[in-house]
């Protein structure tokens, strides 16, 4: 969807809030930016003659020589995972004025998390010529195999050991062809285990539709305009795939149009008209001299967006990537899709719908399975339906970033899905 960067443009200038009272500051610039408070090895992996993809290592706070294995992706396409890192679920947290303050909630608590900046060109990742830029999921999944295969030889340490696909967003469609990746070339070293994917863009074609739907229940949108746009949808289920997609296409605009017209709105949380990051501030961030030198990227230039590796993109793609996941959840990986239900771009509805529509072995004891209430340390935190070795997961009180706006319940769902046990948490 084009507008996840067109918003992630204009929000920019917003600001963002203050940070928690209490907590324990560190990484002041004085004291080094916090780098060195947690154990990390960053640089590029060549990839020769196309380029070269950029990780960021952050080991467990607890047992890193036994912790899992969890990569973490941020979509766009072109979005660079480093804004997982700062923002998200990693162990630093930009805050005002370019410091960084200690995530409590950081994944790296239970778990080695390895964010990469791909495909070619993204972030910190470098592309040799305009020829090697990917055009869909399936490309950048066989460079991301041969990234990792390489990764792994330069860290021993995680071959064979369990690893976590994860990520959010446009990331939907990077993890199924990946893990389908690993699986067509016989695993080698990558003991790849499970799935889970945020507010995912898995199939406009399924979720598109639901945004009238959830923008109807939130009060976005009246009835009679819902009624409208639902009409016109069953009258496109007339066409085929490929002509409907283009459809959907203006669908999303009109639905889009109404919402936002007499409203601001953040897309991104529906609770709020402003934003809660400033793509400036971490622009800043990643281009200072002595934090490219910390990562192994001297003078590098660094934006939160490529348009370049983005315009590569077909955002209403027509393939369909259930089929990556069907052929995953039949090897035996674990799929798990939670989704903030206050995002109105990646919608829980939508994904509710996809994931009732995939098609999976078990798919009708999973669609018809009832909810479960998902507590965490004694609240109620969301919802989930499960079956086997696929989960979804409604994430109440949080936008399209769950981790940013649910650090403590997004660090609780890790541990629910590495351990697949969802019903008694912390
Ligand atoms: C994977 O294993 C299959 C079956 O043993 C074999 O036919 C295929 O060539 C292997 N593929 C790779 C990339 O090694
Ligand atoms: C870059 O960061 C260092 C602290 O590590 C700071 O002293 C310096 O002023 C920053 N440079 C710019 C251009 O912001
Ligand atoms: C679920 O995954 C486990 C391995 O994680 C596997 O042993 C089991 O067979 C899978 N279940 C199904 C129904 O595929």
């Amino acid at each position: 969807m084009k507008i996840l960067v067109c918003i992630l443009v204009v929000l920019s200038l917003g600001v963002l809030p203050g940070c928690g009272e209490g907590e324990e500051r560190f990484g002041r610039r004085e004291e080094g930016w916090g780098f060195e408070a947690e154990d990390y090895d960053a640089g590029r992996i060549l990839l020769e003659p196309y380029g070269s993809l950029f990780y960021a290592l952050i080991r467990s706070r607890m047992d890193p020589s036994n912790d899992p294995f969890v990569i973490w992706l941020n979509g766009g396409p072109g979005s660079s995972s480093m804004f997982g890192l700062l923002m998200e679920n990693g162990p630093w947290k930009l805050v005002n004025d370019g410091d960084l303050e200690r995530n409590e909630y950081s994944w790296n608590n239970i778990a080695n998390i390895l964010y990469v900046d791909q495909p070619f060109g993204t972030g910190f990742s470098t592309v040799s010529s305009s020829e090697y830029l990917v055009k869909n999921e399936n490309e950048a999944a066989v460079y991301f195999h041969r990234f990792l295969v390489s990764f792994i030889e330069k860290f021993p340490e995680y071959k064979h050991r369990p690893l976590y696909l994860t990520g959010e967003s446009y990331a939907g469609r990077y993890i199924p062809a990946i893990s389908n990746e690993i699986i067509k070339q016989n695993y080698s070293t990558i003991n790849l285990v499970g799935c889970a994917i945020g507010n995912g863009n898995f199939d406009p074609i399924v979720q598109i539709p639901e945004l009238s739907v959830y923008a109807l229940e939130n009060d976005l949108i009246t009835k009679d305009q819902a009624d409208k746009t639902l009409i016109e949808h069953l009258e496109r289920l007339k066409l085929n795939r490929g002509d409907r997609i283009r459809c959907y296409e203006n669908y999303f605009w009109q639905v889009w149009e109404l919402v936002f017209s007499h409203r601001a709105l953040n897309g991104y949380d529906i609770r709020t008209s402003s934003t809660k990051w400033n793509v400036q501030e971490l622009t800043n961030f990643f281009n200072n001299e002595s934090i490219q030198k910390r990562l192994n990227v001297y003078q590098s230039e660094w934006v939160l967006v490529s348009q370049m590796v983005h315009s590569q993109f077909d955002m209403f793609d027509t393939t369909k990537i259930s089929s990556n996941v069907e052929i995953g959840l039949s090897k035996g990986i674990r799929y798990f899709i939670f989704a903030g239900d206050k995002d109105l771009n990646c919608n829980w509805r939508g994904i509710e719908a996809w994931s009732n529509s995939i098609g999976f072995d078990c798919q009708d004891t999973f669609t018809s399975s009832r909810y479960q209430k998902w507590n965490v340390d004694g609240e109620e935190a969301g919802e989930f339906k499960h079956h086997d070795n696929f989960t979804f997961l409604r994430v109440y009180e949080a936008g399209h970033m769950v981790p940013m706006d649910q650090p403590k319940r997004s660090l609780a769902m890790l541990q629910s899905f590495i351990k697949n046990d969802f019903k008694d948490i912390i």
